[in-house]
């Protein structure tokens, strides 16, 4: 039965849809895509329709998954003419609310996971295109065999698909090196909403023709245009590889630390974690405990090359004053220090549902910050603290916060992080979970340039609404 257009929504401007009418909508859709690849039964939406924290939920108006651009682009121009809000979803491994449809927004969620090809390596080129669906660590093994690498890595590499990496600007644990997503991603192919195909995937590293739209869609978040495939720049796969885990006893100590790492060209990662964390992950996984004595601070090192970088780490690491150091070279060795650091998000949802705070900090206001927690905290929820330390990124995961308590902590959180001249949010985006606190990190002339973007690109406001901007 026709519905009503949700509150705060324009309503359809193509007259032949005076109000949603969901079942004419999944008709038409099912004729473009195949009606198995339009979801209706509440059991299989269910998974399109929660985050994997458990964190946000909402409810489909159905789940849409197209198998190319043609499909993608019918797609969005029947949601459009529908005035149907759509958020389009990869791996749905988000953290901010991007990817889930809400409760009552009656959205369309636009699943990208079939466009998962993998085109041939150029290599004289560097580079690969990709579809959006295709899933991280698949990557990784196709371009291995050519003696490259994607230099973007993250802990949810077997689920994170490209589309939603590119779509999040993602960082992950090797930015130190390598940059963010923006900094490997060459091109683009993206719909608007009414349909429109961008075609930016000839990948030129010379191309100076106007403004940088490839630039303005990663990192919008499903805002401005969904994207369907990427021109992906490749870099040299170093096979020799060095990890290592140190225990200290400050986080001072592990900045110092990163200081004198910083000059070894085979710095791959810097990354932290701190002694709740790692009780924490050896309760929820077993593991072994990685050293006799437990500190207050760890952190995980790897450097890789053309010659084995372990010597000079070793160099570095000899002065990193008390603590213990365990050095891996045997790729089953390195995982197993890997896995103290990357497990902690699967641990932290085991124990319940965090609330997630993405952060960074100017490096020398970290420890203060850190240190500066518990007061802004007021015994409001119990922190775990994590991440990449070389970029000053610091995940806030706080267990048991008080459902009425949510709001003001996340407030308090990032207004001490915005007071130290710090970013709201790192690498996981704005979704709708930090568009209300936008202003603590972005200027209101900034704010109305991005307002005059939304509005060029999706007049209709049809993409992903509430999410980044609100209101
Ligand atoms: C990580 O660094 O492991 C990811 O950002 C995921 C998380 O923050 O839980
Ligand atoms: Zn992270």
């Amino acid at each position: 039965a026709p519905s009503p257009v949700p509150p705060g929504r324009r309503a359809p401007y193509d007259e032949e849809w005076p109000t949603v009418d969901t079942d004419r909508l999944a008709q038409r859709l099912s004729a473009v895509v195949g009606p198995a690849h339009v979801l209706r039964d509440p059991a299989l939406c269910a998974s399109y329709e929660t985050d994997f924290t458990g964190r946000y939920r909402g409810r489909a108006r159905l789940v849409v998954r197209p198998g190319d651009t043609a499909q993608v682009a019918q797609v969005l121009r029947l949601c459009h003419a529908a005035g149907v809000p759509v958020v389009a979803q990869g791996g749905n491994t988000g953290l901010v609310g991007a990817s889930v449809p809400t409760p009552d927004g009656g959205e369309v969620v636009l699943s990208l996971r079939r466009l998962d090809c993998i085109g041939d390596v150029d290599p004289a080129a560097g580079q690969v295109t990709v579809g959006a669906g295709v899933v991280l660590s698949d990557l990784h093994r196709h371009v291995a065999a050519y003696g490259l690498q994607f230099g973007v890595d993250l802990a949810a590499r077997d689920s994170a698909t490209l589309g939603g990496m590119i779509a999040t600007n993602a960082g992950g644990e090797r930015v130190v090196r390598y940059g963010t997503t923006r900094a490997n991603v060459a091109g683009l192919e993206a719909v608007l909403a009414d349909g429109t195909v961008l075609d930016r995937l000839a990948g030129l590293p010379k191309d100076n023709t106007g403004y940088d739209l490839t630039g303005l869609l990663i990192g919008s978040e499903g805002t401005l245009a969904v994207v369907t495939r990427a021109r992906l720049r490749l870099v040299p796969r170093l096979p020799e590889r060095v990890t290592a885990l140190v225990g200290l006893d400050s986080l001072r100590a592990a900045l110092d630390l990163v200081a004198r790492l910083r000059v070894l060209d085979s710095l791959e990662l810097a990354e932290f974690f701190m002694a709740e964390g790692l009780a924490l992950v050896l309760e929820t996984t077993g593991l072994p405990a990685p050293f006799r004595t437990a500190y207050p601070v760890y952190l995980l090192v790897e450097c890789a090359g053309r010659r084995d970088p372990a010597e000079e780490l070793a160099d570095v690491l000899d002065g990193a004053g008390p603590g213990e150091t365990a050095v891996a070279l045997a790729d089953a060795d390195r995982r197993r220090l890997t896995a103290y650091r990357e497990r902690h998000t699967e641990s932290i949802n085991a124990a319940g549902v965090p609330l997630k705070l993405d952060v960074t900090l100017p490096l020398a206001e970290l420890p203060g910050f850190v240190a500066e927690l518990p007061r802004v905290l007021a015994g409001r929820g119990r922190p775990y603290l994590f991440g990449h330390l070389a970029e000053g990124n610091l995940h806030v995961n706080l267990l048991d916060v008080a459902a009425e308590d949510e709001e003001a902590v996340t407030s308090a959180v990032l207004q001490r992080v915005a007071a130290v001249g710090g970013s709201i949010s790192a690498e996981h985006g704005v979704g709708r979970a930090k568009a209300r606190h936008l202003r603590l990190s972005r200027s209101e002339a900034e704010i109305a340039v991005m307002r005059s973007v939304k509005a060029a690109l999706d007049p209709q406001g049809v993409l992903n609404p509430g999410v980044v901007l609100d209101g």
